[in-house]
């Protein structure tokens, strides 16, 4: 016959057993489960405005490259405060492997004509041409002239230039004999504008070959002049993102900050692809927001910072002015979209407290058959990870232990054969670690299983890569009360 200490032991377990109060009667989840509550991390400033000091993205147009040549790629300088070996293209340092076309060449809002920034010194004298960031490309014009219309006119056919620089180069062996403009009149075209103090390029090279032992003359410059549209180009907003703020004099401090990159030119598309391959943060998943600005140091312009995130800043956290001589100008926020419509339940407000339904306007929740409230969206802020509303897979009031499935009301309009990410966080924690072992749910695509997660948890991310065929059904099943899972932050993104 057992003791009584442990008949006791025996009642408290049925007791706590049965004593668990299912979600649909507002039940209290476990209490193993405390969620984490660490802040989410906000940008280094101070990192950044050493890793500025450090890259050197400054450049004028080459002695010894042939006028014309097509505009670079843009490419990463540093990227989290280590600064990248030359010519590390957005592609390699990107996490992931984004394979996606980017519009090369595209003519961006161009504002108002050229106007004279700067002048050169009178013919006679030495003069020095522009080292500055975001160069594009160079031309040469007639020289028999100086030649400033024929350079604004070309100027005006070269994407995103904002900034000229027109300068005569003697002693360049290749503009004297070679190339077949033979012009030493240099137009080179910048994507930022540059001011007379960033006139540091006075030449001094050897570009004629050594004759015999007579003294090879080196390069130098005369009469160079600037000549600046009033803004940069005002960018389009990339593929698959919004314009949250900008442009303004603030970079975000926000959280959810991940890491920054440094760009040679001031690119959003190239920002957007930096934050489309970006690795996941465990706890917070994809890059979902990226913010781009200019740093001036000492008034000149010297790298252009892409700051991602995994969690949506607005112009609210844009405070960072800048530090010491570092100034932050043209700020812009940009907020990655998602296709999941309501993917935070947040649009389900019957009550003030705690209700609960099986669809609203954007998710329906469905039983199997002989099954009752297997899946539902549940307004109760302890149930959610973020704000109010979750989902719950699993029967509500514990009626039953079928697997419910929830889905968007209408199907994911995508882009077929186009890769897309789903990303959600999934709480198994409710009933404890015993009960919830068997937890588990399914996401599908088009019916297909894709991906999911098994086991005890508190909300958790999970990601699944799916490829679009146009009109695509998404779908979650599982839940098997009291193994019941909670669904939140469902975002559907492209890659
Ligand atoms: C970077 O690219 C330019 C242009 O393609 C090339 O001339 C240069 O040698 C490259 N530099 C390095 C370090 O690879
Ligand atoms: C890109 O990623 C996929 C899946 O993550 C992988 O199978 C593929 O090999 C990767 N491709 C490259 C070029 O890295
Ligand atoms: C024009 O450029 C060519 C090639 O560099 C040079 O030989 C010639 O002297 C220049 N003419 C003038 C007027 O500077
Ligand atoms: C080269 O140097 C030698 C000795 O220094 C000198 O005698 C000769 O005249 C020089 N030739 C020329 C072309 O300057």
């Amino acid at each position: 016959m057992p003791s009584p200490t442990r008949l006791f032991a025996l009642a408290a377990l049925l007791v706590s057993a049965t004593a668990l109060v299912p979600p649909g009667h507002q039940g209290v989840p476990n209490q193993a489960s405390t969620p984490d509550n660490t802040p989410a991390p906000t940008p280094d400033n101070a990192v950044i405005a050493d890793t500025a000091g450090q890259v050197n993205q400054k450049s004028s147009a080459p002695i010894d490259a042939p006028p014309n040549a097509d505009v670079a790629p843009t490419t990463v300088t540093a990227v989290d405060g280590t600064v990248t070996d030359a010519n590390t293209t957005i592609a390699a340092a990107s996490a992931g492997n984004s394979t996606r076309r980017r519009d090369v060449g595209r003519f961006g809002k161009r504002q108002s004509g050229f106007e004279q920034v700067f002048a050169g010194l009178p013919a006679g004298q030495h003069d020095a041409s522009i080292e500055g960031t975001a160069y594009l490309t160079y031309t040469v014009v007639n020289n028999a002239t100086y030649n400033v219309d024929a350079c604004l006119a070309w100027a005006a056919t070269i994407p995103n230039c904002v900034f000229v620089n027109l300068y005569y180069e003697f002693n360049n062996e290749l503009l004297d004999f070679v190339f077949s403009e033979k012009s030493n009149l240099k137009c080179a075209a910048y994507g930022d504008i540059h001011s007379a103090a960033e006139k540091t390029n006075f030449g001094g090279q050897a570009s004629y070959p050594q004759v015999g032992n007579a003294t090879v003359p080196l390069t130098y410059i005369t009469q160079s002049s600037g000549f600046a549209t009033k803004n940069l180009v005002d960018p389009d907003t990339p593929e698959g993102y919004d314009l949250v703020f900008g442009p303004t004099g603030g970079a975000n401090n926000a959280p959810g900050y991940m890491g920054f990159a440094f760009i040679d030119k001031y690119d959003v598309d190239a920002c957007a692809q930096l934050c489309n391959g970006r690795g996941v943060d465990p706890v917070g998943g994809s890059c979902q927001y990226f913010n781009i600005w200019r740093a001036v140091v000492s008034g000149v312009p010297t790298t252009y910072t892409c700051s991602m995130y995994y969690l949506v800043a607005d112009e609210s956290t844009a405070v960072n002015y800048g530090q010491g001589d570092l100034v932050v100008t043209l700020s812009r926020g940009y907020a990655r979209r998602s296709l999941a419509i309501d993917g935070g339940f947040e649009g389900y407000t019957a009550c003030d407290e705690f209700c609960f339904t099986a669809s609203d306007a954007t998710w329906t929740g469905t039983s199997p058959a002989g099954g009752v409230a297997d899946a539902g969206i549940f307004f109760f802020p302890p149930y959610a990870r973020t704000g109010h509303g979750s989902a719950l897979l699993g029967a509500a009031f514990g009626d039953d232990a079928l697997a419910g499935t929830l889905a968007p009301a209408a199907p994911i309009a995508t882009v077929a054969g186009r890769q897309y990410v789903v990303q959600f966080f999934a709480d198994r924690s409710f009933s404890g670690p015993t009960l919830e072992a068997a937890a588990s749910v399914e996401v599908r695509w088009n019916g297909k299983k894709v991906g999911g997660v098994t086991g005890f948890q508190t909300y958790g991310l999970v990601q699944a890569v799916v490829v679009g065929t146009g009109s695509d059904e998404l779908s979650f099943v599982g839940g098997a009360a009291p193994a019941w899972v909670f669904l939140d932050d469902v975002s559907i993104f492209a890659l």
